[in-house]
C-alpha cells in the first residue's frame, strides 16, 4: 500500500507526467492499457475481444470538466459513443432479457464518469449530462455504468444514480471495499437492486476514509461481493484477484448461484490469460476498455496497482 500511494504521489508531480506523456519508451505499456486514441481505433480492440466471446465496457478517458462547455462535449461523446455501439452486429442482435425471465447482459455497453459530466460544477450540471446519456441509451436499451471516482464524489455519485434507478433508467455504479461506507452503501444498492460493479478502489485516500492495510480491503471486497452475488442484481465481480475469484466461483458453487446471474470484470490489458480460462469455463466475463487522448491519470492507477511497471519507468527516467 506504501509503494501504490508513493506511485499516486509522484505520478501527479509534472515534470513526471510530461516525461512519461512524450517518451517513447512507455509508448508499449500505455498501449497495453489503452486500446487507442479514438473512438474507432477502440471499437477495432472490442471487435477481437467479441470475437472472443468476452463482453465489453467501453470507457472514454478524461476526468474533471472545468467549463460547461467541456462537459456537453464530453456528453456528446459518451451519446456518440452509444450511437457507435448500437451499430456493433452483437448489441444489434441482442435481445433484452424479458421481465422476470433469465437475465442475460448486453455484450457491449459504457462506463461514464460523472465528473466527466459536470460533478465540479454543480450536481445540476451533471445530472443534466447524465440523463441525456442515458436518454441516448433508450432506444437501443443500453445500460450505463457510472464509474466511482476519488471520495469526495462517493456521496453524489451514489445519490444521483439512486435518484436515475428509482426513475426506472437503465444504470448502475460501482462500489469500492476500501472505503468504511461500502458495507451500507451495498445495502442501498440491493434493495434498489442496482446492477453493481464491486472494486477494492484506485484512488489515494486518508484512512479516515479508507483502510490502508491491504488485508482489510481484501476482506471487505470478498464480502461484500458475497452479498451482492447472494441478495443484489447481477452484480460484477471486478477483480484480477485469482485466490479472490476462487474464492467466490467456490461460493457461487455452494450457494447454488448460477453462473448467469454475475459477471466477471477486468481491465483491459491486465491478465488476460484470466480472462480467457474464466470465459472458457463459462463464465460471463466483461473488459473494461479504455480509450482517449487523457489517458494518463488512468494509467497512472494501473501503474499503481503493479509496483513492478512503475520500477520499470522508473530506472528509464533515471537512465535518462
Ligand atoms: P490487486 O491489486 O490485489 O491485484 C491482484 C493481482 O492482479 C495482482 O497480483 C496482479 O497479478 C494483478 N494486477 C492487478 N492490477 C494490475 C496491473 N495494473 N497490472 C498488472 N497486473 C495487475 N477503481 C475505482 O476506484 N473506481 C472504478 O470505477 C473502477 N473501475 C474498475 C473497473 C474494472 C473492470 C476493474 C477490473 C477495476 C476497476 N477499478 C476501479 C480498479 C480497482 O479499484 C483496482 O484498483 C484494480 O482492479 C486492482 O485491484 P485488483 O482487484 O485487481 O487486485
Amino acid at each position: 500500500m506504501l509503494a501504490r500511494s508513493l506511485i499516486l504521489r509522484s505520478a501527479g508531480l509534472k515534470p513526471v507526467e510530461s516525461t512519461v506523456r512524450r517518451s517513447r519508451l512507455f509508448r508499449p505499456l500505455v498501449k497495453r492499457f489503452i486500446a487507442g486514441d479514438t473512438l474507432s481505433e477502440s471499437l477495432d480492440a472490442c471487435r477481437s475481444l467479441l470475437d472472443r466471446s468476452l463482453k465489453i465496457t467501453l470507457d472514454y478517458l478524461g476526468e474533471n470538466t472545468h467549463s460547461e462547455a467541456e462537459a456537453n462535449a464530453a456528453k456528446d461523446t459518451f451519446v456518440d459513443m452509444l450511437d457507435e455501439v448500437a451499430r456493433v452486429p452483437e448489441v444489434r442482435a441482442f435481445v433484452p432479457p424479458p421481465a422476470g425471465g433469465p437475465f442475460n447482459s448486453e455484450p457491449l455497453n459504457i462506463s461514464i464518469k460523472l465528473t466527466q459530466c459536470g460533478l465540479d460544477l454543480g450536481n445540476d450540471v451533471a445530472e443534466r449530462n447524465y440523463r441525456q446519456v442515458l436518454d441516448a441509451a433508450k432506444p437501443s436499451g443500453n445500460f450505463v455504468r457510472v464509474d466511482m471516482e476519488s471520495s469526495e464524489y462517493t456521496q453524489r455519485t451514489v445519490d444521483l444514480v439512486s435518484k436515475a434507478l428509482r426513475e426506472g433508467y437503465n444504470t448502475g455504479t460501482v462500489l469500492q471495499s476500501y472505503l468504511h461506507r461500502t458495507d451500507d452503501d451495498v445495502e442501498l444498492m440491493v434493495q434498489l437492486q442496482a446492477r453493481v460493479r464491486i472494486v477494492k478502489g484506485a484512488y489515494l485516500e486518508p484512512a479516515s476514509v479508507a483502510y490502508p492495510e491491504k488485508s482489510k480491503v481484501d476482506e471487505a471486497f470478498v464480502r461484500q461481493s458475497k452479498r451482492l452475488m447472494s441478495a443484489g442484481f447481477y452484480p460484477a465481480i471486478a477483480t484480477h484477484d485469482e485466490k479472490i475469484i476462487e474464492e467466490l466461483k467456490a461460493y457461487a458453487a455452494a450457494e447454488k448461484i448460477d453462473p448467469s446471474r454475475y459477471e466477471f470484470q477486468m481491465l483491459y490489458g491486465i491478465r488476460r490469460d484470466l480472462q480467457e480460462g474464466l470465459r472458457k469455463d463459462g463464465y460471463n466475463v466483461r473488459i473494461y476498455v479504455p480509450f482517449g487522448s487523457q489517458w494518463y491519470p488512468y494509467f497512472t492507477r494501473r501503474l499503481a496497482e503493479r509496483p513492478a511497471n512503475a520500477l520499470f519507468i522508473l530506472r528509464s527516467l533515471f537512465k535518462g
